[in-house]
């Protein structure tokens, strides 16, 4: 049989979901890089096209069913094209069932714990000419040393953790992810330092929830130990993490943004609801006041920390009561920023039984009213950043202007200024002229 060459061959990768799905088409990408294939930003010109789905919401099901409805086209007018789909949703039974019968003509379809194997997989398919449907049940051994290709050369990624077992009621996650896996504290350091030799400044480490982070493994590090190491690396400017839950936030984690001088005074904590009630069934383990504790104490260590979170609208049994206990509770903590999300019944959580479902009028009316409190103090909290000077690590020309450069500041917010492309990937102090509900405004020393 004649063996398939890839020489000028290109694919092109989209991806839906959080950054655990973005540094998986990362993975996706570095691999098919070593397999000889270039990127085309054209998903119609492709040879390969892969969608990486997310389950997390309905919308995110919706918009997959109709990307891959635009991919059938393609796939009549040139054969021989490949359309693969992963990721979250191929997780789930009843999404594989619909695909077999619905889109008989995807060439390969895998998931979340077989990422590893697309390579094989991706052969196969190519020299056999046959349709090929390869799901794990669960993650197995943590593979290492897979390749990325990323986008930005100056700042990473880096997985710490696999999986979650926090079982949140309305949430997918535990069973697209399987069960928590923590890599190794000596692979993640020693990616990290190979990473910042190879210029990265920032990394953004990531988990379901970074903070029971080494739980159930051989080796004694926990997630404010791995800080403490990954701080020493010589050229790691900024360290992230995303993402913390509440309830395992220990003092000792608080100490390390005290410490730590590399760790960013930026956190992403999700609280979901301000009612200790739904919080309860919502199986968050903890209360409105833990929440509060947890922020007062974050910004006694880091007083000028930013602090952004999830929020959930509608959960089932959510009385407007409780809902006003959200609102109490954002105008008490007074967020950076918050995503915003109106409830979505997934199947097979335990909440897709939950009867009390909100009326959607009456779910919308308080998400518009929650999401503009939250941007009026979004908006006020930014403007406290004028006359500051900020260090911004440059990302590149903004989208529209490409004399204006963009950037974020250590606490993560977005900022415009007037720059030079030799910028770009350094951080540079930026004196904030104009703070937005959306992004600020500044200039630097020598750009006027
Ligand atoms: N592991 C992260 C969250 C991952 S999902 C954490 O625990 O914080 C990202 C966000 O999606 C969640 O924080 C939650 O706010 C939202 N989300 C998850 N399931 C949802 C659902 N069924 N309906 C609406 N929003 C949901
Ligand atoms: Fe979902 Fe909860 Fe796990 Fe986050 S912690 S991924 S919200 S189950
Ligand atoms: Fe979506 Fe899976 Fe992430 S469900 S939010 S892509 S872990």
């Amino acid at each position: 049989m004649e063996k398939h060459t890839n020489l000028n061959k290109s694919f092109h990768i989209q991806t839906f979901g959080c950054q655990m799905n973005e540094h998986d088409s990362e993975t996706l990408a570095g691999m098919l890089a070593e397999m000889g294939y270039i990127e085309n930003e054209n998903k119609r010109a492709a040879d390969v096209a892969i969608i990486n789905t997310c389950s997390v919401r309905e919308n995110a099901d919706k918009r997959f069913f109709g990307t891959l409805g635009q991919l059938k086209k393609v796939k009549e007018e040139r054969p021989d094209v490949v359309v693969a789909v992963c990721g979250c949703m191929m997780q789930q039974q009843h999404i594989i069932d619909t695909l077999k019968t619905k889109y008989p003509w995807v060439d390969l379809i895998f998931g979340t714990h077989n990422l590893h194997e697309f390579p094989k997989l991706l052969t196969n398919v190519l020299n056999e000419r046959s349709k090929i449907v390869d799901i794990w049940e669960d993650g197995g051994e943590i593979i290492e040393g897979l390749p990325a290709k990323r986008m930005y050369p100056f700042k990473a990624f880096v997985n710490i953790m696999y999986g979650c077992n926090n079982f949140c009621t309305y949430c997918i996650v535990p069973f697209t992810r399987g069960r928590e896996r923590s890599r190794r504290p000596e692979e993640i350091v020693a990616e990290a330092r190979s990473l910042a030799a190879s210029g990265v400044r920032e990394i953004t480490l990531l988990g379901q929830n970074v903070n029971s982070y080494g739980n159930g493994s051989d080796f004694s590090a926990d997630f404010a130990d791995l800080i403490y190491q990954l701080n020493e690396i010589e050229g790691i400017d900024r360290i992230r993490f995303m993402t913390s839950h509440p309830k395992d936030l220990s003092d000792k984690l608080i100490a390390a943004f005290r410490d730590c001088k590399s760790l960013a005074n930026y956190i992403h904590l999700p609280v979901q609801s301000g009612s200790s009630a739904v919080l309860k069934r919502m199986n968050r383990k903890y209360t409105k006041e833990d929440y509060l504790l947890l922020v007062e104490k974050l910004r006694a260590a880091v007083p000028d920390i930013a602090i952004t979170t999830d929020i959930i609208v509608g959960f089932p049994g959510e009385t407007s009561e409780d809902f006003e206990e959200t609102m109490d509770l954002i105008r008490r903590v007074r967020f950076d920023s918050a995503f915003t999300f109106l409830y979505s019944i997934r199947k097979g959580t335990p909440a897709e039984n939950y009867t009390d479902q909100v009326p959607e009028a009456e779910k919308h009316e308080r998400f518009n009213r929650l999401v503009d409190q939250l941007n009026e103090i979004t908006g006020e909290i930014n403007k406290t950043y004028e006359g500051k000077v900020e260090g911004v690590l440059v990302e590149g020309p903004s989208k529209t202007n490409p004399q204006i450069l963009t950037g974020r500041t250590e606490s993560g917010k977005l900022v415009h200024f007037k720059g030079t492309e030799d910028m770009v990937g350094q951080i540079i102090p930026v004196k904030i002229t104009e703070g937005k509900t959306f992004n600020l405004f500044g200039i630097t020393e020598t750009v006027e």
